[in-house]
């Protein structure tokens, strides 16, 4: 059938990915509006094609080129869809950039993403691995999505059960993998805001602006100035923000691995399971500022790894699993990387 979508071929899609690797998409289009989902779900040829959805590329390595099409969600817009005494509903199209939608809602006076300030990436990608730090994830200000199925041409709304949230996870990474595209997301913002401070970074950046009533927005301020910090800016070194999750272990392992190495950092949860800071792991095996190729680990934080110069998507990958080989030695962990491989 013969379409007008804005098609390109043997597109590069370095500027797309935030590790700035060089891989090209057979296929590229910009997706403007849910329309063209449609569109290219009634086109045969599309539709037959590979599909890779693309939002900010802060949350992928690309270690060849990508064979079949690309959509790069671009659809804009913010704004308020209702309220009720618990919360203000707010709705943002998926191709919103996530630190400005965050900044747009301080701006409008209504707190609760904070501390998910600074995080690269888009609004469509953000609940695929339910973005999260210092203590909030994107699952505690979720209301629903809007979504279109692949698989059924429809559109669908699903509510947060249906998104099956988990660290760094939900039904996207599983069941509707290679099928739902993200449209549009409505967060419910509470209306009695609290200060979620409990991260000692959080306390201690506070502290030291001697602050001791912030507001959602002093909390944006302290969570950019330690994001500045410790991890690097994409825009000046290529980078998909923590390389690896935290591995979850239990009690047990955690007490056998305490006996060895006492300063072993370690986080209960709520679920009886205990995580590990994946980057102490990796600190210790002495990978902290270390490079291979053009690829390396920074200087600042080791669970992420970078782009030094001209690196390729294929380094990086084998730079990540000489990391997880030494991690499994030592520590007996294995370590699941973030960011999705291609
Ligand atoms: N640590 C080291 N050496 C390092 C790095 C960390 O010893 O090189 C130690 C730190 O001293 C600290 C602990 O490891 O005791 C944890 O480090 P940090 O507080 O920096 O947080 P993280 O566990 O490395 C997680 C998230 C981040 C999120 C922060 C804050 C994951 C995989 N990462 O990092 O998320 O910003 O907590 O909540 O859960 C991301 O997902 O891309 C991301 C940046």
């Amino acid at each position: 059938m013969a379409h007008s979508l804005p098609i390109q071929y043997d597109f590069s899609l370095r500027d797309h990915n935030t590790f700035g690797v060089e891989a090209s998409a057979h296929a590229y289009l910009p997706i403007a509006s849910s329309v063209m989902l449609a569109e290219v779900k009634s086109d045969a040829t599309l539709a037959a094609m590979p599909r890779l959805v693309l939002g900010g590329g802060s949350n992928i390595l690309l270690t060849k080129d990508f064979p079949g099409l690309v959509l790069h969600m671009e659809i804009k817009g913010i704004e308020i869809v209702g309220e009720d005494e618990d919360a203000t509903y707010v709705r943002a199209a998926a191709g919103e950039n996530w630190h400005q939608f965050v900044q747009w809602t301080l701006q409008h006076n209504l707190g609760g993403l904070e501390n998910l300030s600074l995080i690269p990436g888009s609004v469509g990608a953000a609940p695929i691995q339910n973005i999260g730090a210092y203590g909030i994830e994107i699952k505690d200000r979720f209301h629903s999505l809007t979504l279109f199925d692949f698989e059924t041409g429809e559109q669908t709304t699903l509510d947060k059960a249906a998104c099956m949230f988990g660290y760094r996870d939900s039904v996207f990474k599983h069941r509707l993998r290679d099928r739902a595209v993200v449209i549009d997301v409505t967060f419910a913002l509470p209306k009695k805001w609290q200060a979620v401070i409990r991260y000692a970074d959080v306390t201690q950046e506070l502290a030291a602006r001697k602050i001791t009533q912030p507001t959602a927005q002093d909390i944006s301020a302290a969570v950019i100035a330690i994001r500045t910090r410790k991890l690097p800016d994409p825009a000046v070194i290529g980078n998909a923000g923590s390389f690896f999750k935290n591995p979850v272990v239990t009690p047990s392992q955690r007490d056998t691995l305490l006996a060895t190495y006492p300063q072993l950092v370690n986080y209960a949860q709520p679920d009886g399971s205990v995580k590990l800071a994946a980057g102490w792991l990796i600190d210790q095996c002495g990978w902290k500022g270390k490079t291979a190729g053009a690829a390396g680990v920074y200087e600042n934080q080791a669970l992420v790894l970078v782009n030094r110069g001209g690196a390729s998507g294929a380094e990086i990958a084998q730079l990540a699993a000489s990391i997880q080989v030494d991690v499994a030695q030592r520590f007996g962990v294995q370590l699941e990387p973030e960011p999705i491989f291609l």
